[in-house]
């Protein structure tokens, strides 16, 4: 039975901007004039217990501000939250309770050290036993180096003590807002690879917001994208793999090997925007055997035949580009295959 951990119903958020009255209109330098900007516009998603959900969006889409409103950092304008069944508006404590988050950077005492930090963080969620500190930086792996001040740490070691200090109160949903911002891809893998392992052994449920696609669709088996606000797509990630992710086809005869395709399997090739002279094909159901054996038959040099790579950057790039210029996707013009 599916147990929902966080819902989020039809929330909303308008922020009061507040701009030069003479940068608006032209008017008085200096007065202020209100102007709405709506961050978060009706949005409805569900974290179930096990999940790890992947909140994504390009910069300014309204991440930070649906997680906020999801901690009762800020009000939202309209909807609800709940959290293990309580509404976080009426029940905020027991919503709460169960929920260990860090939104952004999380900040620390650079000079003391990153156990002296987790015990300060430790004192704020309750007493936690010491040896519930010590176990906590035994799972995040900082151990032999907790008795370091924090301004010599990396900052994929602050970013496991940012999850360490999440973890203290024992939460069962952990909220992440960016947690591999400012990491190089070592230190993104290492923060990857805690999370999974966080979700796999300890149980721990997720929901993390993240502009890296790619990192997701290796960590979260659910995920929402949003954007200007709204979300355009959401589900599980196996089943959009399913209804999204394209068979990528070189041969040395692009323009034909599309035409087969169409012809004999009903099938409707486009060249990839990012590689021209491949042709990206929903299977349809059809093996890729028998697709391979089709060209192969009629004398097309199959070089490559295989999943995309990166289909879910693809597709968010589809379709906020779809969205943003009404173009459709890219025409079989026979000069963009080579
Ligand atoms: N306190 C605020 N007052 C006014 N506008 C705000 C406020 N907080 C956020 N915004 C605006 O709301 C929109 C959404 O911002 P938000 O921080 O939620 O985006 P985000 O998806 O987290 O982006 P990023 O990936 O850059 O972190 C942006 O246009 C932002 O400028
Ligand atoms: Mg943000």
């Amino acid at each position: 039975m599916p147990e929902p951990l966080l819902e989020i119903e039809d929330l909303s958020k308008t922020f009061r901007r507040r701009v030069l009255a003479s940068a608006a209109r032209g008017g008085i330098a200096g007065a202020d004039d209100p102007f709405a900007l709506q961050a978060v516009d009706r949005i409805n998603l569900t974290v179930e217990r096990g999940d790890v959900f992947g909140f994504l969006g390009p910069n300014g889409a309204g991440k930070s501000t649906t997680i906020r409103m999801a901690l009762g950092l800020i009000h939202p304008t309209s909807g609800r939250v709940r959290i293990g069944g309580y509404d976080l508006a009426t029940d905020r404590l027991n919503a709460l309770r169960k929920v260990g988050a860090f939104v952004e950077a999380p900040a620390f005492y650079s000079y003391l050290t990153g156990r002296k930090n987790l015990e300060i963080f430790a004192g704020l969620s309750g007493r936690v036993p010491d040896a519930l500190v010590d176990e906590t930086i035994d799972l995040v792996g900082l151990r032999g180096r907790e008795h370091e001040r924090v301004n010599v740490y990396s900052h994929g070691m602050k970013a496991r003590l940012g999850i360490a200090a999440c973890l203290l109160p024992r939460p069962e949903l952990m909220i992440l807002d960016e947690p591999t911002d400012g990491l190089d891809p070592h230190g993104i893998r290492e923060i990857r690879e805690l999370i999974k392992r966080l979700a796999r052994q300890e149980g721990l449920t997720v929901f993390l917001s993240s502009h890296l696609l790619n990192e997701v669709e290796n960590l979260c088996n659910r995920i929402a994208i949003v954007e200007r606000g709204s979300i355009i797509l959401q589900g599980r990630l196996d089943e959009l793999e399913k209804t999204h992710r394209r068979l990528r086809i070189q041969t040395d005869k692009p323009q034909e090997s599309a035409a087969l395709l169409r012809e004999r399997f009903k099938i409707e090739a486009r060249p990839d925007p990012d590689a021209r002279a491949s042709l990206l094909v929903m299977p349809n159901g059809h093996a890729t055997e028998e697709l391979n054996a089709a060209l192969s038959g009629a004398g097309h040099a199959v070089r490559h035949l295989a999943p995309e790579e990166a289909w879910l950057d693809r597709l968010f790039l589809e379709l906020t580009t779809t969205k943003e210029s009404s173009k459709s996707s890219a025409p079989m013009a026979g000069e963009s295959l080579s």
